[in-house]
């Protein structure tokens, strides 16, 4: 009798603190809702910092045709948010604003050879679904962050042909998805490093 009442006690805690858990976790994911239209801001923000679009290209980025159809752009079927950005080849020029950040969906962000300049925001640390980072041949400068390295799904990670200055981070080293990565061309203090799992070109 005694025994089974303690138990209850204990179950009673433990569902207790189940609901403040589920409380917290509901409190912690609701205040960041996002949806289609969060990314739509993020890449209207982009288009905003394209100085230069020579060949039109960017015309359908307008709210009247839907984000997903847009040139360069792809969605995941699953949530159909934006998985896939790919401006590669495009001749644009401009810089990355923050605003990045939100395509909280985004897998792959391509945009080797452009004209994008200027440095990286700090906000694309929050992407943590980027399997792959593609920014080769471009005038991008300043240091590369450290929080390159806090990427947990980063399999790909190619700055060559850029303005990059300093050292490598070291945090960089530590992702163990991380096959392919390629900093060459850049100006760089480093060492070229080669595993059987990675190959980084510096
Ligand atoms: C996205 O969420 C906002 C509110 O956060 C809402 O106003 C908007 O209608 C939503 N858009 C879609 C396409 O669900
Ligand atoms: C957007 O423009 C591209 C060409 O720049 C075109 O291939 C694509 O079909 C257009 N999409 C829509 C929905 O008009
Ligand atoms: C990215 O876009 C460029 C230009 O449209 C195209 O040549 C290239 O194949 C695309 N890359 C991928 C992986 O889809
Ligand atoms: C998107 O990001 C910008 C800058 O990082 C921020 O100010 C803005 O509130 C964000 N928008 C949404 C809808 O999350
Ligand atoms: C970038 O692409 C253009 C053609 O779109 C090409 O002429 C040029 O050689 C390329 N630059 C690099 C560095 O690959
Ligand atoms: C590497 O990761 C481990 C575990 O996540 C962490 O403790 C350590 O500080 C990291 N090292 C660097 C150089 O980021």
């Amino acid at each position: 009798m005694e025994r089974s009442r303690f138990l209850l006690s204990i179950m009673l805690l433990l569902v207790h603190y189940g609901c403040i858990y589920v409380a917290k976790s509901t409190l912690g994911t609701g205040a960041a809702q996002t949806n289609i239209t969060t990314d739509q801001g993020a890449l209207l923000a982009l288009k905003a910092h394209i100085t230069g679009d020579p060949q039109n290209i960017l015309v359908n980025w307008s709210a009247t045709t839907s984000v997903c159809n847009w040139v360069g752009v792809t969605c995941g079927a699953r949530h159909l948010r934006v998985s896939v950005l790919n401006l590669s080849y495009m001749g644009l020029t401009g810089t990355i604003p923050p605003n990045l950040g939100n395509l909280s969906f985004l897998v792959e962000m391509r945009f080797k050879n452009n004209s994008f300049h200027g440095t990286l925001p700090h906000e694309l640390s929050y992407l943590r679904r980027l399997k792959l980072i593609s920014f080769g041949y471009n005038n991008f400068m300043g240091i590369i962050p450290l929080w390159f390295g806090s990427f947990p799904k980063l399999q790909s990670f190619n700055l060559y042909g850029n303005q990059f200055s300093g050292s490598i981070p070291s945090t960089i080293f530590n992702l163990s998805t991380l096959q392919v990565i390629d900093l060459s061309e850049n100006q760089l203090s480093g060492t070229y490093i080669s595993t059987r799992y990675l190959r980084i070109y510096c």
